[in-house]
């Protein structure tokens, strides 16, 4: 996992800003409540769905938090130290992409080693951030899971369940 973490360090940033700040799950104690708040989360989400869609949406599996080996939240540190504003004047919200950079750059390396990652976003990032106790002036980015896949496939999971399957790229090619 540190060698994982260390790629991720490595992705391009704004200004070398730098302004991940990655936070590893250890305690039980964290892991449980932030399950328990996703479920709910969830559970309100699938109100959106009626009938049929409703029941396929429940059949989903939408996070791993009770059973991945690693747990990882990501955040965005919006007042960095480093990188002396350097790029966001006009669009501050380049820290946060540069923060999805490294959000890539570890699914990356975590696949290169056989790991899978799954990104759950079905959350209150302010919940999320009381219960990890992190400072107020960090923007969540990503909850992460990551272990080893329950087995192979080339496709993704909501294409598989039939959710939804991907669409050629040519739909979302555009010339000028
Ligand atoms: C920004 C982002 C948010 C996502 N949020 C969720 C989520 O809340 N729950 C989920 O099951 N998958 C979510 N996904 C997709 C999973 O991370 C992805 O499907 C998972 O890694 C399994 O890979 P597969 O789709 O190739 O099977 C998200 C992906 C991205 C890029």
């Amino acid at each position: 996992m540190q060698a994982v973490l260390a790629t991720a360090a490595l992705a391009p940033s704004v200004g070398n800003a730098q302004p991940w700040r990655l936070v590893r799950i250890r305690s039980a104690g964290c892991r449980a409540a932030l399950a328990a708040h996703v479920d709910a989360s969830n559970a309100r989400a699938a109100e959106r769905y009626a009938g049929e869609a409703g029941q396929a949406y429940r059949a989903l599996k939408l996070h791993g938090i009770r059973e991945a080996p690693e747990l990882l939240a990501v955040y965005c540190d919006e007042r960095p130290r480093a990188g002396q504003g350097l790029g966001i004047a006009t669009m501050p919200e380049m820290l946060r992409y540069s923060c999805v950079t490294a959000v890539h750059t570890l699914w990356l390396a975590a696949r290169t080693r056989g790991l899978g990652m799954g990104w759950v976003s079905i959350l209150e990032p302010q919940a999320v951030t009381a219960l990890l106790d992190v400072p107020d002036d960090w923007t969540l980015i990503a909850l992460l899971c990551l272990g080893y896949p329950a087995g192979p496939s080339d496709l993704p999971e909501l294409e598989r369940r039939g959710w939804q399957a991907r669409e050629p790229l040519a739909d979302r090619l555009f010339e000028r």
